[in-house]
């Protein structure tokens, strides 16, 4: 969703003026178009040689360079841009924006563009606390610009406090928030994700190959989309998206009991979860001694959870996913009819570049009217998005 986006990166003069430049690799890496602006202090910290080399585009430090420019540069960046991010954004930029001031080329492209701004402060702790840093950024708020809080933590000058530029991968997710559609913002969106593990003792387990991955991304695509998103997941080794109601279980029964529990608030269901078909019989409190351990496990079927939310479908929409290896169409389209579901993602997981825990998939969607929607290999992000889309055509029909 960032390739071709153009994105303005304005960095300041802050010690995390360096982290700016994993940010730019980072989007660069998505396909972003980035074009850095850095003031006159930044330079300080870190060489437009750095930037120019890590975007692949000249870096502007000077309002006017009467020798290079035919037009009003700084409107047509500001013209250009879908997003326009500042990291890391020093108490002295905050201020001048907030007080109006335009006076180099960074503060004038936030002046002159319509494009969503986001800042990312990087300060000291004392300066992070001063009350009129905090107005300014009480003030810019209310005018509609996104703050990405800054982190605790050790911070350069030797203080322990709030002041530390956020994660760069936290800031590329609000990159990614702030250029998504909010085509879900009427939606509350549940998904499931990851394996299942059913003990046999308090060191042995059942469990299905599954990252999470697929359910993760289902699950930060719906809130940047403007869903209010609750993610059930088995274990996992993930990092928690942000700004999602997180429900971590083990086993299939967890899951059913907290799928059924937010069920009744959920308009939309996105089963992604590898949950376990099976699990022991008995389950021993201690650790079973390898003596006692039979060679013949006893298993029970666990609960099917999805053909339980299929029943209780209402108007709500319902995904399943179905992971085959042969008669994968046919497996499928049998899955959606005995599940109610309104769309089943098939994979393939014997194909190179699909499955279990690799970053992309290879998939096809099949709807309940027979309608079967081949899908490249992408991304399990990219997917993420393409099956949102789908999801939303599936609502206006
Ligand atoms: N699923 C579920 N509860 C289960 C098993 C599966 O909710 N106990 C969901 C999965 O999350 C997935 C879909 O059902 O969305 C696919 O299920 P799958 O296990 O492939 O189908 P099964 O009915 O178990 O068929 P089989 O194992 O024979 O392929």
């Amino acid at each position: 969703m960032l390739k071709d986006r153009k994105i303005i990166l304005g960095v300041t003069g802050g010690i995390a003026a360096y982290k700016a430049a994993e940010l730019v690799r980072e989007l660069f890496r998505a396909g972003a178009e980035v074009q850095v602006i850095m003031t006159r202090s930044a330079q300080a910290f870190v060489t437009p040689l750095t930037f120019q080399t890590l975007s692949g585009n000249q870096v502007t430090t000077e309002l006017f360079n009467l020798i290079e420019e035919s037009k009003i540069r700084h409107v047509a960046l500001a013209d250009k841009a879908e997003a326009l991010v500042i990291a890391p954004a020093t108490a002295n930029i905050i201020g001048k924006i907030a007080a109006g001031i335009a006076d180099d080329m960074l503060t004038t492209v936030v002046m002159a563009t319509r494009a969503p701004i986001l800042l990312a402060p990087a300060m000291n702790v004392h300066m992070w606390e001063n009350p009129i840093c905090q107005e300014n950024i009480a003030k810019l708020r209310s005018r509609g610009y996104h703050f990405i809080d800054p982190e605790a933590g050790e911070l350069a000058c030797g203080y322990e406090g709030k002041g530390r530029l956020a994660e760069i991968p936290a800031i590329v997710e609000e990159i990614r928030t702030l250029l998504s559609p909010k085509d879900f913002s009427e939606e509350k969106v549940l998904v499931t994700a990851g394996p299942t593990e059913e003990p046999l003792d308090p060191v042995r387990f059942l469990t299905n190959r599954s990252s999470g991955r697929m359910g993760f991304a289902l699950a930060r695509a719906a809130r940047r989309r403007g869903a209010e998103v609750t993610l059930i997941s088995g274990p996992n080794a993930l990092p928690v998206p942000q700004k999602v109601k997180y429900v971590p279980v083990r086993s299939a029964d967890q899951m059913r009991e907290a799928v059924l529990n937010h069920l009744q608030n959920a308009s939309i269901l996105l089963m992604a979860a590898a949950v376990s078909d099976y699990r022991p019989k008995k389950t021993s409190p201690e650790k079973l001694k390898k003596s006692l351990l039979e060679t013949v496990l006893e298993l029970e079927l666990n609960p099917d959870i999805l053909a339980e939310a299929g029943k209780k479908k209402d108007s709500r929409i319902i995904v399943g996913f179905a992971a085959e290896t042969e008669n994968l169409l046919q497996n499928a389209r049998e899955k959606l009819k005995k599940k109610n579901l309104d769309l089943i993602v098939a994979n393939d997981v014997t194909l190179p570049g699909a499955g279990f825990e690799v970053e992309t998939n290879i998939v096809k969607l099949l709807d309940r009217s027979g309608k079967i929607e081949e899908l490249p290999l992408m991304s399990k992000e990219d997917l993420a998005d393409r099956l949102l889309d789908r999801v939303a055509r599936l609502r206006k029909s």
